[in-house]
């Protein structure tokens, strides 16, 4: 099975950008951790600052056949009409991931315009979220 990890802006400096909230695990770790827990997975990864790259990229794998979808799509999650239309026009199964807990922070972050067009979110739980984020993906139906 295929599944896409899609990082938003500032996620590619994880490990050195604010590690009290983020924690010290870099984005490659992350990666390379989630390759070793699922070895039969397929991953594509990819982590981008542009929004319309994040767009462009979900639309090429759409084409692919990728709709299994991990995202944490940072501040894009508060902000993002554009990625919100790309995930819900190109019918994808998306697990938003948040590191830290969105809702005990600042309250602009407590609003996920990702949140209607994903099946579920997992929000605090750090790189683990991930993890299940994909245990999810595998055991889902197509027709989620
Ligand atoms: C984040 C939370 C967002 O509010 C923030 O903009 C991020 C990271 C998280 O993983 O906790 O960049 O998505």
């Amino acid at each position: 099975m295929v599944i896409g990890v899609v990082n938003g802006p500032n996620l590619g400096r994880l490990g050195r950008r604010q590690p009290d909230i983020y924690g010290r695990t870099s984005l490659s770790d992350i990666e390379a951790s989630l390759r070793g827990a699922f070895p039969d997975v397929e991953f594509r990864f990819f982590q981008s600052n542009h929004e319309g790259l994040i767009i462009d990229t979900l639309e090429g794998w759409s084409d692919q056949g990728v709709r299994r979808i991990v995202i944490n799509p940072g501040a894009l999650t508060h902000q993002s009409y554009a990625l919100r239309d790309a995930i819900e026009g190109l019918d994808l199964m998306v697990v938003e991931v948040h590191l830290s807990n969105i809702y005990r922070r600042e309250p602009f972050r407590a609003h996920s315009l990702i949140a209607p067009v994903a099946v579920g979110q997992i929000s605090g739980l750090g790189v683990m979220g991930y993890h299940l984020a994909v245990r999810y993906l595998l055991t889902a139906s197509p027709e989620l």
